[in-house]
């Protein structure tokens, strides 16, 4: 039989055994409510701060100045609808490849009276920072930039774009990091972001839990309203039991995030590099500023079909997981230079904790051999 292998690490993350076990207790015995003032209120009190701690130390941020949230749908939903709403004649300056809920969070900031701006990536997928300079000064501005891509890897230089942000008054910067918090170094504070959202299920802990780091708590509406929870910004009683993974999760991603970078990007860097010895396979993104665990090639075979039904204990995905039932090209690929036949053609691996070297062998063998056997795609 052939052996499973699992290489969607974009779209999920399996939950650590060191993370389950830390939640273990406050789903039975701490099963208080963190808002409720008497024992069982204090011990899921103190079980936050702590997690709060444990976030900061893998972001580089002040624990005050984490938000716990749903994820980094509703995190980035908060950052951009929370600022347009104090800036409702603001301008939203966001780049052509982001992840749908920046755009989904865009269209609501129209509403309220923003105007959005899309600015273009070149061939690797960097964001144009020329373009975003072209629009600011003109106004009060919130600029949305992912940092590592979650379809092509590749990693915007935030620090700069920071920097040219706010060297202009009124000009705010957030920063999508649901791929790379625990992934690549990411320093809230060195990097001089206002807001930064990201997500737990990308990173070891449960899925339904994420954050947001806000460094002016003045600067953004809350999103909920209600019970005055997380220092009445973020209404509704806190998840205890995953908030408590989540920092269990980022602790361990903090002691690991050397050796893990070192050793995804090595089994990365093989399998392109052995991939890409056949012509029939073409790399999407930077060969070097990359996720270390993004693996995204373009197949010029037309027997597409025929490959992928070969492929079939291997999950990895044809573009972002929440994208990958719809059939339109994806906007990211499109974005790069890619052609909608293309991006039909178009696999995106992802590596993580548990892959080996053996499985990414397996893989490329594989590849290699349904690539020896497939039609090439005729070029002119
Ligand atoms: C770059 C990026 N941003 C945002 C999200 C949304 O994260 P979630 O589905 O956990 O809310 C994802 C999820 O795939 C992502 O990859």
């Amino acid at each position: 039989m052939k052996k499973d292998i699992y290489l969607d690490y974009h779209a999920t993350t399996p939950v650590l055994p060191v993370v389950a076990e830390a939640m273990a207790p406050y789903l039975r015995e701490h099963f208080g409510n963190a808002n409720s003032n008497h024992k069982w209120g204090w011990k899921a009190e103190m079980a936050v701060s702590k997690a709060s701690r444990q976030v900061a130390d893998l972001v580089g941020c002040e624990p005050s100045q984490v938000y716990f949230t749903s994820g980094a749908t509703e995190s980035i939903h908060w950052a951009i609808i929370g600022w347009a709403d104090q800036n409702p004649g603001g301008t939203i300056i966001t780049t052509a490849t982001e992840h749908k809920a920046t755009y989904g969070a865009c269209e609501w900031a129209e509403k309220l009276g923003c105007k959005i701006i899309i600015v273009p990536v070149d061939e690797f997928g960097f964001v144009q920072i020329d373009a975003i300079k072209k629009e600011l000064g003109k106004g009060p501005a919130l600029v949305s930039v992912i940092h590592g891509n979650n379809e092509i890897g590749t990693i915007n230089p935030i620090g700069d774009i920071a920097k040219l942000v706010h060297s202009y008054p009124n000009s705010f910067v957030h920063v999508d990091c649901a791929q790379s918090v625990g992934k690549i170094e990411v320093d809230f504070k060195a990097m001089d972001l206002d807001y930064l959202s990201f997500s737990g299920h990308k990173l070891y802990a449960p899925k339904g839990v994420g954050g947001l780091l806000v460094k002016d708590p003045e600067s953004l509406s809350p999103l909920f309203i209600g019970g005055g929870q997380q220092r009445g910004l973020r209404a509704g009683t806190i998840n205890v039991p995953s908030v408590v993974g989540l920092g269990a999760a980022c602790q361990w991603c903090n002691q690991h995030l050397d050796a893990e970078k070192a050793r995804l990007s090595q089994l990365r860097d093989s399998m392109i590099e052995r991939l890409l010895t056949t012509d029939q396979v073409l790399l999407n993104g930077h060969l070097q500023q990359r996720l270390p665990y993004n693996i995204s090639l373009t197949f010029e075979t037309t027997t597409m079909d025929k490959l992928l039904l070969k492929l079939n204990n291997i999950a990895f995905s044809s573009s972002s997981a929440c994208a990958s039932k719809k059939p339109e090209p994806s906007h990211v690929l499109m974005a790069i230079g890619r052609s909608p036949e293309q991006a039909s053609r178009t696999l995106r691996f992802g590596l993580g904790h548990d892959t080996t070297t053996e499985e990414v062998e397996i893989v490329c063998s594989l590849l290699i051999e349904l690539l020896a056997e497939a039609d090439p795609f005729a070029r002119p």
